[in-house]
């Protein structure tokens, strides 16, 4: 893991700060964070407790939301959410873990599989060996033609795990991939995740709030919440 010391840094912040605007015209300060630089092949937990940005800090790295302030460059260059060119860079270069999993319910696992490599663009028979060879790993073969629904909570967070990964993707982002797991899922979930991304030299973004993934992790940053600002930008106690 780590980088060569002459290699640039896949993802650099900077300066970054995130609010919410909401209906009463007050601001939602929700995120802050000064300066991060982070390599290929690297693995960052985002930890902080609910409320303190770390979904909207993923949101930002995956180019979903722009930030009130601040930027983001992947591979030296400057994310921009609401561009045209976004959605493409997202399916190519992002592979997604949802805390709530979200793979399509009317689609067997394998399949959830082939369209999450066919919006990336691997070729066809190259999607299928390779989504064969995960689920295999994964343990699951056997159940490549159920429907998420069929499957255990912690098969299922497997399989969210193997379609983001699909595609060898350069940046992994995962939310609060193992809140709904057991101990023991939690643990298999999170060594997946590392050992996969470390196979393909993704960078992995893991936002948690378990002590145990945490540890996992050999890099930490921690987010804190941040107040919220009334109509005047007074701080709302
Ligand atoms: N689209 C939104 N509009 C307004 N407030 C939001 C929006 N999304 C999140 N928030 C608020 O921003 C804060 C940070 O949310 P979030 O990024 O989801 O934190 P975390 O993932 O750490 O729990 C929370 O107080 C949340 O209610
Ligand atoms: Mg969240």
């Amino acid at each position: 893991m780590g980088q060569s010391p002459r290699e640039a840094p896949l993802l650099e912040i900077r300066s970054l700060r995130h609010e919410y605007r909401q209906p009463d015209g007050s601001r939602l300060r929700v995120l802050r964070l000064d300066s991060l630089r982070a390599f290929r092949g690297e693995a960052l937990a985002v930890a902080g407790p609910s409320g303190s940005g770390k979904t909207t800090l993923l949101h930002i790295l995956a180019a979903l939301v722009q930030p009130s302030e601040g930027e983001v460059l992947f591979d030296g260059r400057s994310l921009r959410a609401s561009h045209p060119s976004s959605a493409r860079w997202r399916a190519l270069s992002v592979g997604y873990v949802f805390q709530d999993v979200n793979l399509l319910p009317d689609f067997s696992v394998l399949e959830n599989l082939l369209i999450a490599g066919e919006i990336s663009g691997v070729p066809r028979a190259a999607a299928q060996e390779r989504a064969l060879s995960l689920l295999r790993r994964l343990g699951l073969e056997g159940r490549r033609h159920n429907r998420p629904a069929k499957l255990s909570l912690g098969e299922r967070q497997r399989a969210a795990v193997a379609r983001a990964v699909l595609h060898a993707p350069p940046l992994v982002l995962a939310d609060e991939p193992t809140a709904s797991l057991d101990a023991e899922n939690a643990r298999a979930v999170t060594d997946l995740l590392l050992e996969l991304c470390g196979e393909s030299r993704s960078l992995l973004i893991a936002a948690t709030h378990d002590e145990a993934v945490k540890k996992r992790f050999p890099r930490l940053v921690e987010l804190n919440k941040l107040a919220e600002l009334n109509k005047e930008g007074r701080i709302v106690p």
